[in-house]
């Protein structure tokens, strides 16, 4: 297959519409999490800090698609609810179940934002200059759940693979649809 002219552009626009997908569902995870947990217990505090970080992201792919004109996710109302019944369902789960849920989709988030910089290179500043900060964040995440107990939760290695197994189905369906 040839190389056409708009190929470029729409790998861009695919990629600044999965970002503002997964920057949105991390906010419902966050979400369903502190709804269950309330917000008085340090674990909470600390989850609202991580929270108040994906807010941000999200702003910033929010206000990025809008000067773009790119095409939202038609999922975002699916991601919505899924996002915060993940969330919701880990925290009830317990602390360990919460933390295991951000260290999954964190290591995920992690090598997406990667292959995302490799792709880009140095074709769109604004975009890599923003995702190789955020993906630092994402790995603070990472490491705080881990530190957490992300590891003690109940059955962790099925519970873990699980989260990493629909958090890539939830990128690649975010990419195009
Ligand atoms: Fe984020
Ligand atoms: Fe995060």
């Amino acid at each position: 297959m040839s190389w056409k002219p708009g190929d470029r552009r729409e790998g861009i626009s695919s990629m600044v519409r999965v970002d503002q997908a997964g920057e949105y569902g991390a906010t419902r995870i966050y979400a369903g999490q502190l709804a269950v947990m309330g917000d008085r217990t340090p674990m909470a505090r600390m989850i609202a800090g991580m929270a108040s970080q994906e807010e941000r992201h999200r702003a910033f792919f929010d206000a990025m698609i809008a000067r773009r004109g790119v095409r939202p996710t038609a999922l975002q109302p699916f991601w919505d609810v899924a996002g915060f019944a993940l969330g919701a369902v880990t925290a009830a789960i317990g602390p360990e179940a919460a933390m295991a849920c951000t260290a999954a989709i964190e290591t995920e988030i992690d090598l997406h934002y990667q292959q995302q910089l490799e792709e880009l290179g140095a074709g769109d500043p604004e975009l890599s200059e923003a995702v190789a900060k955020f993906r630092e964040e994402e790995l603070e995440h990472r490491d705080t759940a881990l530190e957490h107990g992300a590891e003690q939760a109940p059955a962790y290695p099925l519970l873990s693979g699980l989260i990493r197994t629909g958090c890539r189905a939830a990128i690649a369906l975010s990419k195009r649809i």
